[in-house]
């Protein structure tokens, strides 16, 4: 195996989902892979079943966490440390109660992972992918960011700071090798209701049932397509469906 030529892939999140498909993946393809998440042996198990095909480096980390970031940061070995493509996964979505109805702890805790996690790891870690010829940021923001649907309030919000951050960072880094790309899916299989439904596995079976959802493998394809595109071309933005979703018409509420 050849790893000193590859770019070094950092996904936040690799423990499921899309962050665990990414993961595999880049893997298949020979890239260094630093994996990160909270839970420490979904990682362990993920880099023993990646190592025999490329160099894994796990470190269990909560992007809320920004000391921690910063610590991680430093603890990155010389051999993974050409860190040139940094895949923002690490998010999560709570309740779909109206907002009225929502619960406080799940707004701030939404907005901790979901904007202050994200902003944590791309300030750490900007001063590495600055360094490299070429790098990118694939940020996942969600449809949530440009479209409204009963339930998303502070969720969608978060995500709409994650579309905007993209292309704000876009402008900062134009003309460098820093390239940035918001990527914006809609339904897909994955723990992501598990944990919206906060373990409710019946509601959670109700979304995907015949659904025909997109599945982390076809974000991780999609993802590693943006990230291999040539240095000059940068991908703002996807946004991306299962083909049985489309967006709701407007509603009007008529008065009884
Ligand atoms: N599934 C969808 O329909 C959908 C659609 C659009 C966008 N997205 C977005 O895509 C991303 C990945 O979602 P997914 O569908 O793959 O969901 P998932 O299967 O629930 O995976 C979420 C990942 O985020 C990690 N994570 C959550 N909180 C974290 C924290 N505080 N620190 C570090 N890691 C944390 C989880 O790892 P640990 O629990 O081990 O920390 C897990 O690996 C999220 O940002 C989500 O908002 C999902």
């Amino acid at each position: 195996m050849n790893t000193k030529l590859m770019p070094t892939v950092l996904i936040t999140g690799a423990t499921s989902g899309f962050g665990l498909a990414t993961a595999k993946k880049f893997a298949q393809h020979g890239y260094p892979l630093i994996i990160t998440g909270r839970r420490k042996e979904r990682l362990q198990k993920l880099s023993d079943q990646l190592s025999p095909i490329t160099d894994v480096f796990f470190y269990q980390l909560d992007v809320r966490d920004s000391e921690a970031i910063k610590t991680f940061t430093q603890a990155i070995p010389d051999n993974f440390k050409q860190v040139s493509i940094l895949v923002n996964n690490a998010g999560l979505a709570l309740g779909t109660e109206s907002a009225d109805k929502a619960s406080l702890d799940d707004w701030h805790t939404m907005i901790d992972t979901n904007v202050t996690g994200l902003v944590n790891v791309t300030h750490s870690l900007l001063p590495i992918l600055r360094k490299q010829a070429s790098a990118s940021i694939i940020n996942l923001a969600s449809i949530a960011a440009n479209w409204s649907y009963p339930g998303s309030h502070v969720y969608g919000a978060s995500k709409a700071f994650v579309a905007q951050f993209s292309r704000n960072l876009r402008s900062d880094f134009a003309g460098t090798g820093v390239r940035v790309t918001s990527l914006e899916p809609g339904l897909s299989e994955s723990e992501f209701s598990l944990v919206r439904f906060k373990g409710d596995k019946e509601k959670y079976q109700q979304i995907y049932n015949n659904a025909d959802a997109l599945q982390p493998e076809d974000i991780a394809n999609i993802i590693f397509w943006i990230a291999e595109q040539p240095a000059h071309i940068n991908i703002n933005s996807i946004e991306v469906m299962p083909t049985s979703q489309a967006w709701d018409n407007f509603k009007i509420i008529k008065h009884p």
